[in-house]
């Protein structure tokens, strides 16, 4: 008999399993405590609470520690690709040559959209959010691509991991495309994924567009560092949206739609737009002082974590990438030093250090991807592409769990008591 915790609940004691991972904090199983008890456990926000189980990531919020199926993100970030990470999340082993190549081969097959899907964009005020537009036309790919949405066909579900992992960036690129007025690019198979999407969105009809080899590298690592996260806020939608049997593109579109707010992945956005905001860094003690006071809304955009209490991994290494951009394009943004400084002084601010707020993987991104060229509004689309494989990967991992069923939460209800109807003549 394994491990058990006892729970008294009035005159009675009840015992429950605690079950231990391969690495990281036991879960309680507490799936019988309704029945046994007729009581709910409480826990808003799921500060303490182990939705699922999982093979994919694991994180270790004190140490700063960051695993992909067991191999640390620095290394992977430093050694592999975007499109072996992504092999390595759906398959749970990193992939021989052949194997990469055949993946890569399979990817580039399915990058194009289906025409009609262009006429979506032009539904489209010009000045939309490009977000507004991922959610729309992701979800509508359920509408063009039938043939792969029966959930209950691994084959299905293959395919449709591999149409929604290869067209994300066609997708991404036309929603920019689109912004700018620029006609749309389709996709060149002789390039890498990164290559690719960097074409589609940069390059222009009139011209041969050259791939800079360290910006090119530069936005595959940033891919890898935005993968795959455990059960953030938008994977845990689109594992509850998948859990009700919906189609992989809506549960993909599901997981768009909760990764724009600015408290998940629209920080990036609004941590270079604070950034702009604050301009130089004599203003940084005016925002931080505003950052620490409770009746002041604004937060570091950028800062903080619900599970990292250290640095997040990803963030160190988006730090050391700004400058290897910086060199690459030869171009330099004074908002770098700014931010190099916010960081400096919050770090050694008590109110940041008692809260364990630090830098998180969205601190430095906008800066990066600013000096690449992509307006701030793109910023979220280029998480949602590259978290992309790890919404897919979850859904997948959920979806063949036998014992999978629908998520349905309770509720502590504090409403009115049953009462009688009034009617409108004696209110
Ligand atoms: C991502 O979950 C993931 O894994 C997400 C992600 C992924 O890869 O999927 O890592 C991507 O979303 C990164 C986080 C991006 N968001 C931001 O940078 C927005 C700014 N940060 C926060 O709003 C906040 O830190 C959260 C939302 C990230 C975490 O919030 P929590 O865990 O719910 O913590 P909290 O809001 O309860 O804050 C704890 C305390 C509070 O003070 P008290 O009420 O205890 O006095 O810390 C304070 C907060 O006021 N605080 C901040 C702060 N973040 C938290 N104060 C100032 N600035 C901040 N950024």
């Amino acid at each position: 008999m394994g491990d058990q915790i006892k729970l008294s609940a009035g005159n009675a004691d009840f015992e429950y399993p605690v079950l231990k991972g391969s690495v990281g904090p036991d879960v309680i199983d507490i799936r019988k405590l309704y029945a046994q008890t007729g009581k709910f456990t409480f826990d808003p926000g799921f500060t303490s609470t182990a939705s699922c189980e999982s093979a994919l990531t694991y994180i270790d919020g004190d140490e700063g520690v960051l695993l992909h199926r067991g191999y640390p993100i620095g290394q992977l970030a430093e050694h592999s690709s975007f499109m072996e990470v992504s092999y390595l999340l759906l398959n749970g082993e990193l992939p021989s040559k052949s194997e990469l190549e055949k993946f890569e081969l399979t990817i580039s097959r399915h990058t194009m959209l289906h025409e009609q899907l262009a006429t979506f964009y032009r539904g489209f005020r010009r000045d939309a959010h490009p977000m507004a537009i991922m959610c729309g036309v992701v979800g509508a790919l359920s509408a063009f691509y039938h043939d792969s949405t029966d959930i209950s066909d691994p084959e299905h579900r293959k395919i449709s991991s591999h149409r929604l992992i290869a067209k994300m960036p066609t997708i991404a690129a036309m929603a920019f495309k689109y912004a700018v007025g620029q006609p749309f690019m389709y996709p060149d198979n002789k390039l890498s994924y990164t290559g690719n999407f960097l074409r589609m969105t940069f390059g222009v009809p009139a011209e041969e567009y050259e791939v800079v080899p360290a910006v090119e590298k530069a936005m595959d690592r940033i891919f890898i560092l935005h993968a795959d996260h455990e059960q953030n806020a938008s994977t845990s939608t689109v594992r509850l949206a998948g859990s009700s049997g919906a189609n992989p593109f809506a549960c993909i579109a599901a997981g768009i739609a909760c990764l724009w707010g600015p408290a998940h992945g629209g920080a990036n956005e609004a941590a270079l737009n604070m950034l702009r905001e604050i301009g130089t860094p004599d203003k940084i003690p005016h925002y931080i002082e505003r950052a620490k006071d409770k009746n002041d809304p604004f937060r570091l955009m950028g800062f903080g974590h619900r599970v990292y209490k250290n640095y997040d991994p990803r963030a160190a290494v988006m730090q050391k990438t700004v400058r290897e951009v910086f060199d690459a394009l030869k171009v330099d943004d004074p908002l770098f030093e700014t931010a190099l400084r916010l960081e400096e002084i919050a770090l050694n601010d008590p109110y940041f250090v008692e809260k364990k707020l630090f830098p998180n993987v969205d601190f430095y991104s906008g800066i990066i991807l600013s000096a690449i060229g992509f307006p701030t509004t793109m910023f979220t689309v280029l998480f949602a592409l590259a978290r992309t494989v790890g919404w897919v990967a979850q859904w997948n991992e959920m979806i063949s769990d036998p014992g999978q069923k629908i998520g349905r939460p309770r509720q502590l209800y504090t409403g009115p008591t049953q009462r009688d109807y009034v009617p409108l003549d004696r209110r």
